[in-house]
């Protein structure tokens, strides 16, 4: 459970020398990154992964153009693994891989998978149930099928026996395929990942300047968020560590009410404490119902998995990095990779 190498603690990862630490989100992810992994992969792996993990895994990571994809690329480079990205804008549209035979040519050379794909509500073509579930397990199958044993999968806290909302029961899907086969497999679930640059914090963050804070019901909905740098530490550490085959909950250690959640945003923002406008719950799942016409991530669905809560235990997770995730503090809201205060 504690092998840290190559994971673990983002700041003690392996880099080689002279190369200056990277700083998540200032990771551009380009083709011609992809270019170059496709001239340095050999033929498909045959030696194990911990003779690849010396050498620096061949990662395809899916979503890497996104919020957690950004990240974790940042910290995969720094590590020393090579990076496959993949998503629209590196020409991959999950939209058109749906069978395993689309996506055995992109896993030529490819030790490990990492998928972070995702949506937070429809729109158009983006559907959950291709991009959740199809295209997630059709990728998985042939990981199975190319021999590629590690394979990360992010979920998302509530795709459980919970899960009642299409776009949890699409995650629960796909992680259900993933969990059936004979891999290394890792179901990571985050709760809601606050820091640098992530779309629904960003909400949370404009929602937090109004001069009245608008909170559904009495706003004492529990949440637990997590900060990205936590994300990205179990990522890592899910890629190293011998103790495969996990679901983790990956939530902050502690938990704090919605609208205390506001109010600390406002309060990273240089703002006073401000007065609460609660809205009953059926009247902010109408007035939801008008925004998803602007704003895929204003559904009725997000407004009652919000309801819901997001908690989960700390322990698992608090083992499986050998240390706490942190607690919610306001200067995190604006930094992405922090030091843990490990050595
Ligand atoms: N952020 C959170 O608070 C949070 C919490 C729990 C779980 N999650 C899960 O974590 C995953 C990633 O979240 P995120 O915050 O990084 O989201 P994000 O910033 O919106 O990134 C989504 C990624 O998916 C790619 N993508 C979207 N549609 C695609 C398509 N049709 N084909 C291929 N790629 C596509 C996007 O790239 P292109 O636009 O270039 O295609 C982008 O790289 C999602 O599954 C989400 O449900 C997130």
């Amino acid at each position: 459970m504690n092998d840290r190498a190559g994971g673990g603690d983002i700041h003690a990862l392996r880099r080689p020398a002279g190369q200056p630490a990277l700083r998540a989100g200032g990771c551009q992810v380009r083709l011609a990154e992809r270019a170059a992994f496709d001239r340095q992969a050999p033929g498909p792996i045959r030696e194990g992964l911990g003779t690849a993990r010396e050498r620096g895994l061949n990662v395809l990571l899916t979503g890497a153009s996104g919020f957690i994809g950004r990240n974790v690329a940042s910290a995969l480079a720094a590590a020393g693994h090579r990076l496959k990205p993949a998503s629209r804008r590196h020409g991959i549209d999950y939209c058109r891989m749906q069978a395993e035979a689309d996506w055995l040519p992109h896993l030529a050379g490819v030790d490990a998978v990492i998928n972070s794909v995702g949506i937070i509500g429809e729109s158009g073509s983006q559907r959950f149930e291709p991009l959740h579930r199809t295209a997630p397990s059709a990728l998985f199958r042939a990981c199975a099928q190319a021999g590629i044993r590690r394979v990360l999968q992010i979920s998302a806290l509530g795709a459980d026996a919970s899960a009642f909302s299409a776009y949890h029961l699409s995650k629960r899907a796909a992680d259900d395929c993933l969990r059936s086969l004979d891999l290394d497999w890792f179901v990571l679930r985050p709760s809601l990942i606050y820091g640098r640059g992530g779309k629904s914090a960003d909400l949370f963050m404009r929602l937090a300047t109004l001069p009245l804070i608008p909170v559904i019901g009495d706003g004492q909905q529990a949440l637990q968020p997590v900060h990205i740098s936590d994300v990205v530490a179990t990522v890592l550490q899910s890629l190293s560590t011998s103790t495969t085959r996990q679901t983790l909950d990956v939530v902050g250690n502690e938990a704090i009410t919605f609208a205390d959640w506001l109010q600390s945003m406002r309060q990273a923002q240089g703002l006073p404490r401000a007065a609460m406008f609660h809205i009953p719950l059926p009247l902010a799942l109408a007035l939801a119902r008008l925004g998803r016409h602007f704003s895929p991530l204003l559904q009725p669905e997000n407004l009652r998995m919000l309801q819901a809560g997001y908690r989960a235990d700390v322990q698992p997770l608090t083992r499986f990095l050998g240390r706490m995730p942190l607690a919610v503090e306001t200067r995190l809201f604006f930094s992405d990779l922090v030091p843990t205060g490990r050595p």
